[in-house]
């Protein structure tokens, strides 16, 4: 028995992948390439690896779309995105020869089309399609990762980059996606680097969102006519950073959902031995909408429901020991726990792989004090390789409201979707194969309402 090794999370079946590129809807199927190198489970020699499904839940893995041309000095072929123009699809990617790529030295936006319905691309012979030299002499290091999208006749391109020291978008634009010039900074952040924009548009607003080497974060607001943008409101699409859960990408369905899928890091692993030849998983596809309150939306694509098995219910439960253990047992389940808070003081929530002896367990909890939620993995492991810290992000309740976890669990991998505002999403290597056990807890001298707690076994997404 694999205990670290997802079932229902996409992943390669051998080797390292991460960031998710080139997301695409195309003639009813949905495909997904990603970071990947065929040599080896450490970051090196990136290809793009490519899989396509029909239902966004199965995966058929395909031959490898892009290798690196070393015949032209090229060494990595880096993240991007895929666009299908004239019934042609394109992708879009940063080349990156020799030379210090944070400097941006060998790094030029490449493209290449695919006239086999995506199993077999062709670099275009008319590359770069971008360079350095677009930019009237700005000084622009880490620039990567384009992103590119048709509005009315025109083609636009979003790539991160750094500018004195400040992590930002740019924006381009093309009448043909051969022949592109640049626009403006589109917007830029506090932090050294944005690698990974994704500029889209959520009814009446833009929604950018950006990787800036720790916890990805969004912005929604205006695009000005002078292409630069006017934030409204700021937040943070997972909690985890590099613990879990980065570079995500997203793409528009057919129905119009804005789907995306985060690369669910191995860094957490540390040393310890999780896996043996793989690393990087990506996660479970999420929805993203507007809230009421201005912020996104962030669910679990219901698609994956059909994965659901051996449904238990337990209903109207008061909770007020440290320990209620279910009987509930598995190390891929997905969860709905409810919760109607009792006062403003008591922590509560979730225990989940845990031991039966209580020595390895994963605590997904709830402060009302602090308003907080976390993931504590201090002992989440027996080992102490793995990275144990716990990861906390800041839910807003209103009065009243009902607490939410939903919880997809797989092997190594935890993600938690609160009230559907914020996600925590991370990795966690238990070592006895005994951890399975779900337990819930309110802390000592409290009580926490469970209104509701719906769990079911999850299948495998390989037939
Ligand atoms: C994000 C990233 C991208 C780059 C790719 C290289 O994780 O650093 O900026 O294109 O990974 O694999």
């Amino acid at each position: 028995m694999d205990l670290y090794r997802p079932i229902f999370h996409f992943m390669p079946q051998k080797n390292w992948m991460n960031d998710p590129n080139g997301l695409i809807y195309y003639k009813g199927e949905y495909h997904l390439f990603y970071q990947y190198n065929p040599y080896g489970d450490k970051w090196g020699t990136i290809h793009w690896g490519h899989a396509k499904s029909l239902d966004l839940v199965h995966w058929e893995h395909l031959p490898i779309a892009l290798f690196p041309s070393g015949e032209l000095g090229e060494e990595h072929c880096f993240s991007g995105c895929a666009v299908v123009k004239d019934g042609v699809p394109s992708i879009f990617y940063t080349s990156v020869g020799s030379g210090d790529r944070h400097q941006s030295i060998g790094a030029q936006q490449w493209m290449a089309a695919s006239n086999d319905d995506m199993v077999t691309w062709e670099k275009f012979n008319g590359n770069p399609v971008l360079t350095l030299d677009a930019h009237n002499g700005l000084d622009i290091k880490e620039w990567r990762d384009p992103f590119v999208w048709k509005e009315r006749e025109t083609w636009y391109m979003v790539v991160g980059g750094s500018i004195e020291g400040r992590g930002c978008a740019l924006i381009y634009s093309s009448p043909d996606l051969i022949n592109w010039g640049f626009l403006n900074k589109l917007y830029e952040g506090s932090e050294e680097i944005w690698e990974c924009p994704n500029l889209f548009k959520l009814e009446d607003k833009y929604v950018l969102i950006y990787s800036p080497s720790d916890v990805v974060k969004y912005y929604i607001g205006q695009l000005n006519s002078d292409f630069s943008f006017t934030p409204e409101a700021h937040g943070t699409i997972d909690y985890s950073g590099w613990e879990g859960f980065y570079a995500p990408n997203s793409l528009a369905d057919d129905r119009g959902r804005r789907i995306m899928w985060g690369w669910m890091t191995e860094n957490s692993r540390g040393e310890f031995f999780g896996g043996a030849g793989w690393a990087g998983v990506q996660s479970i596809p999420r929805i993203l909408s507007l809230q009421e309150e201005g912020k996104l939306r962030i669910e679990p694509l219901p698609e994956l429901q059909v994965l659901r098995e051996a449904h238990q219910r337990f209903e109207n439960v008061i909770i007020s020991t440290p320990n209620w253990a279910l009987g509930v047992k598995g190390r891929a389940l997905e969860i709905i726990a409810e919760f109607e808070l009792h006062d403003n003081k008591t922590k509560f929530g979730l225990k989940l792989l845990c031991s039966p002896d209580g020595t390895e367990e994963t605590i997904v909890s709830f402060d009302p004090i602090t308003g907080h939620f976390s993931v504590d993995r201090s002992k989440s492991s027996l080992s102490n390789q793995p990275h144990s810290s716990i990861l906390i992000g800041k839910l807003d309740l209103t009065a009243g409201e009902v607490l939410r976890f939903h919880i997809f669990l797989d092997h190594s991998i935890i993600e938690v979707f609160a009230n559907y505002k914020e996600c925590i999403s991370t990795r966690i290597y238990p070592t006895c194969s005994s951890s399975m056990n779900l337990n819930l807890f309110a802390e000592e001298g409290g009580s926490v309402g469970l209104k509701l707690l719906d769990v079911w076994k999850m299948k495998s997404i390989w037939n």
